[in-house]
């Protein structure tokens, strides 16, 4: 795991976009995996800015939630096409996310994993992190092996994303998630949390065992995760010193410049 820490969010991001952007330039039809939610908005936004070719680049989201028709202003299509997608010149046809209206979840979650499986893989995965440890909206417990699938939503991350829906009531209970297996097999993971919230998740998601009960945790047995953090989200790491001197000795080769 490579542990970025940055004095603040927009510093974080600036060096997770320098990620994106040289895979974007270096293999102009990679596949991305996208995440929603507020920490990879000021990404999506730098991402627009650098006016980058997305024509050849296929993309496939982490999650949505159930019930949800794609015009929802909560629903994550409406939030990738609101954010990133009608501002770059990706085609239609590269887009996928997880169908919350689908009739028979079960089937579309295979050929969803089957349409990644298509493509080639996922090139790049970002990722947020919940304040209980989710990646995708795998919660506590999630099997580390998980594929695509139905999952319930905790009361923690009901209440966390009430925000978005005006109060926690209206968030619906189910959604449709990659799953934790499905997540590690991306060839790199590219984790951004931002703020206090998210100390506790980041802490036990680097420094504490692996186990189901802090999904991201699985993110130790993956070979290239890079975990883009602000000041606050870092607050406690115990090694946070050691991360600061991987980040400020690497060689030329391994530094993020556009
Ligand atoms: P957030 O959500 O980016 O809105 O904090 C992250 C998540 O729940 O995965």
């Amino acid at each position: 795991m490579e542990i970025i820490i940055q004095p603040d969010a927009e510093a974080a991001t600036e060096v997770a976009t320098t990620i994106v952007a040289r895979l974007l330039r270096e293999k102009p039809d990679a596949v991305l995996g996208l995440a929603t939610g507020s920490t990879p908005l000021l990404l999506y936004r730098a991402l627009v800015r650098m006016k980058l070719d997305w024509r050849k680049v296929k993309t496939f989201n982490l999650d949505e939630y159930v019930g949800l028709p794609p015009a929802h202003e909560q629903s994550y299509h409406h939030f990738m096409w609101e954010n990133l997608f009608r501002h770059v010149n990706i085609s239609r046809k590269n887009i996928h996310l997880p169908d919350g209206m689908s009739r028979n979840i079960p089937k579309f979650c295979a050929e969803y994993e089957a349409l990644i499986c298509a493509a080639g893989g996922i090139d790049l995965q970002v990722l947020g992190i919940g304040t209980d440890g989710h990646i995708g909206f795998n919660e506590p417990t999630s099997s580390l092996a998980s594929r695509t699938r139905i999952k319930t939503l905790t009361r923690q991350t009901h209440e966390d994303n009430g925000r978005f829906f005006g109060s926690a009531d209206k968030v619906p209970h189910h959604v449709i998630t990659m799953g934790l297996g499905s997540i590690m097999e991306a060839r790199l993971c590219l984790l951004l949390a931002f703020g206090l919230k998210k100390a506790r998740a980041i802490a036990a998601t680097v420094e504490g065992p692996v186990a189901s009960i802090n999904p991201a945790s699985i993110l130790q047995m993956h070979p290239d995760v890079r975990i883009c953090l602000d000041r606050a989200a870092a607050s406690k790491l115990k090694r946070a010193d050691y991360y600061h001197r991987v980040y400020d000795n690497k060689p030329d080769w391994q530094q993020y410049q556009n």
